[in-house]
């Protein structure tokens, strides 16, 4: 994996696409920062990124236009992350499509943009973990937040810690491009936050109310709506 550390950015998102084509689209190259002045989150939110306490990561590289799964590499990427939390001892939930939540708060955030070509798709996935922001900062975010070091009561090392997920989520998209999402659906239904609860979910035209009940072999939420059938939402936005 080609790696780009920078001091300050506005956003790696912006980075990445600003500088992508100097990268080989055969291989991912991850761009980190130390800071963000213009973190992105979903929803155009903000994506608070203070000096020195988290990671900011856009994973760049390109598959076949014709791939069928691109809609579910976020999920990839959160199911990532996770897997290595729970090998850290942690009990971390993952809220549909990506957000990874621990104690029902959320520690990491993914921002999946895409450019298509004829032949290929440009993916810009990026992650947000807060790893040792403290209390003070967590708050200052408009939904419940929380960092590693808040819920373990330890510093966490940054740079171990994006290492081993460039390493996990390198050997999950080799699998994800050859299976697509189902190798990963059952460990993600296992996480799945809000399971058999009743949600809304805004799918950017339509807010839907009903059961979480799991994801399929695609990522996509399946929803039990009061009259018993099954909606299946492609993305959106759960308010719990
Ligand atoms: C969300 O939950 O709303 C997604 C947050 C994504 C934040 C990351 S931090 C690295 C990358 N650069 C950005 O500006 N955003 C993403």
């Amino acid at each position: 994996m080609n790696e780009i550390h920078l001091t300050q950015i506005d956003s790696t998102q912006n980075y990445a696409k600003a500088h992508a084509e100097k990268f080989p689209k055969e291989e991912i190259t991850c761009f980190s920062a130390d800071e963000q002045t213009a973190g992105r989150g979903r929803s155009n939110k903000k994506w608070v990124s203070p000096k020195g306490v988290n990671i900011y990561a856009t994973f760049y590289f390109t598959l076949p236009t014709h791939a069928r799964h691109v809609v579910s590499l976020a999920q990839l990427l959160a199911y990532s992350f996770t897997r290595l939390l729970v090998q850290k001892g942690l009990n971390p939930q993952i809220k549909w499509p990506n957000d990874v939540l621990l104690q029902g708060k959320k520690v990491s955030g993914i921002l999946c943009e895409t450019q298509f070509h004829r032949e290929i798709v440009e993916i810009f996935l990026g992650i947000g973990i807060n790893v040792n922001m403290d209390e003070e900062t967590a708050s200052q975010i408009d939904q419940t937040a929380t960092s590693l070091f808040l819920e373990t009561g330890e510093p966490w090392d940054r740079r171990a810690l994006l290492k081993a997920l460039q390493i996990q989520f390198q050997k999950d998209l080799q699998l994800f491009k050859t299976a697509g999402f189902r190798p990963f659906q059952t460990e993600f239904n296992e996480r799945l936050a809000f399971k058999g609860e009743k949600i809304r979910c805004f799918d950017g035209a339509k807010e839907w109310a009903g059961i979480c009940q799991s994801v399929n072999e695609e990522g996509q939420l399946n929803l039990l709506l009061p009259n018993q059938t099954l909606q299946t939402l492609r993305s959106g936005d759960i308010r719990g």
